[in-house]
């Protein structure tokens, strides 16, 4: 580990020493992961605890025999995992599924059994689809649908339009903790509060935020929290964080025999044990970065064991991407032709930045920069309405770079150079 001026910084190089993707190759280039909104790249540890249970535990669960065990003990240990992730209180709060998406629609699906008639529903114009239309389709169970305006001048919700959609029918408010399309951090705490204001439950859509910065659902106080572990370092699972006393009186679509107690009536069929075992070893992997530091980082006080690791590991990450952040942005505004989307300055973001090249079709500058081993991803993102709003939907939408601990210096000049190479070069 080494520090770079008052943060505490990951060690690179061993950083990048653990995820064996990154020694891929894209004919002379090598290949630089810059797509991690769209799903990071995974340690070695993450391979080697998919491998171990698939050799030593590979079961189904609740059984006699000591495979099943084994498995029982891996889902209850990822469990523990997630809660100390996410500081929820208790790992019965903690419930698997496929991805965030179905998930988010089995909450939704749970709402509308209790639905009243003339309950309302917000969801904003910002969020990742996977956020909007579980809670759009709650009309068909007599739900009327909000959506809090986006303002494309700053790329930020618009609070006011928040508070004037609220009101005490409003059963649900689903917000997203970032964009994974500009990158905006939302106030996700002050939204939890409105939400609850007025009676309403509050659903946070975590899953680009996740792999940048800690999370604390005990903070937010929100009712639900999703998130999936393909963007933090782990395999492909979903993750849905639900408060006990609000899980234990929703009834979400589920078979029979499945037990009816929290978070199991969440969970329909036989999970990824497999996926969930890497779950674990991704947190552990995040705990990893954050323990040399722990003794001198402040603001952990109160924090123990693995929680505080991890919180440690976030802030490492913070302190490595954030400064790459600002390269990239300074370097691309400083690209003629290039116009980069996203909050003002000083406004809370992650790193992730998305632009258009004029000139150039986002599916082009994506191609180009794939050609040389740099990979990034355009178009929408499933975030539509907001891509839509910033008038882009027409025109193919964005160019998004993301990063990630794994990232380096060396990269981010690669990109800027290619991106300047694109304009000049006059294709
Ligand atoms: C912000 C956000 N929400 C939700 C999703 C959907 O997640 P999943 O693929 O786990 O369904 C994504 C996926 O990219 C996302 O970026």
């Amino acid at each position: 580990m080494e520090q770079g001026g008052n943060s505490m910084m990951i060690d690179l190089s061993f950083c990048r020493e653990q995820f064996p993707a990154l020694k891929q190759k894209i004919g002379e280039y090598p290949a630089a992961f810059l797509d991690g909104p769209g799903g990071t790249q995974v340690p070695q540890s993450v391979i080697d605890a998919i491998t171990d249970y698939l050799i030593r535990c590979n079961s189904n669960t609740h059984g006699a025999f000591r495979t099943s065990a084994l498995t029982d003990d891996v889902i209850r240990a990822a469990r523990e995992a997630m809660k100390d992730m996410l500081g929820a209180r208790s790992s019965d709060e903690i419930a698997f599924g496929q991805n965030m998406t179905t998930l988010n629609f089995a909450v939704a699906r749970a709402l509308a059994r209790g639905a009243k008639e003339g309950q309302e529903v917000v969801a904003t114009e910002m969020d990742h689809h996977a956020n909007i239309d579980p809670w759009r389709t709650l009309q068909d169970y007599g739900f009327v649908f909000r959506q809090v305006r986006f303002d494309p001048a700053s790329c930020t919700l618009d609070l006011d339009d928040l508070k004037q959609k609220l009101s005490p029918k409003t059963r649900l408010v689903a917000v997203g903790y970032a964009s994974n399309a500009v990158g905006t951090v939302n106030d996700v705490k002050e939204i939890v509060r409105m939400a609850h204001e007025v009676g309403a439950l509050a659903l946070v859509d975590a899953v680009h935020y996740a792999p940048h910065g800690p999370i604390d659902v005990a903070d937010l106080d929100c009712d639900f929290l999703l998130c999936s572990a393909y963007k933090f370092f782990g395999p492909h699972v979903g993750v849905l964080y639900c408060k006990k006393e609000v899980g234990d009186v929703l009834s979400p679509f589920k078979v029979a025999p499945q037990d009816e107690a929290m978070p199991y009536k969440f969970e329909t069929g036989t999970l990824n044990h497999e996926g969930i075992a890497g779950v674990t070893a991704a947190i552990d992997f995040i705990a990893s970065l954050g323990e040399p530091w722990e003794a001198q980082m402040d603001g952990l006080s109160g924090l123990t064991g693995r929680r505080r690791s991890v919180v440690a590991g976030m802030r490492a990450i913070e302190s490595h991407e954030q400064p790459l952040l600002a390269r990239l942005l300074e370097g691309l505004s400083s690209i003629p032709g290039v116009r980069v989307y996203g909050p003002p300055p000083g406004h809370p973001r992650t790193p992730t930045v998305s632009f258009t090249v004029a000139g150039h079709a986002p599916c082009e500058v994506a191609k180009f920069l794939g050609e040389r081993g740099l990979f990034v991803w355009d178009g929408d993102f499933y975030a539509t309405t907001l891509v839509k709003r910033l008038g882009l939907y027409e025109t193919g939408g964005l160019v998004r770079v993301g990063l990630a601990p794994y990232n380096t210096p060396d990269e981010i000049e690669r990109l800027l150079s290619a991106v300047a190479h694109l304009v000049s070069s006059g294709r």
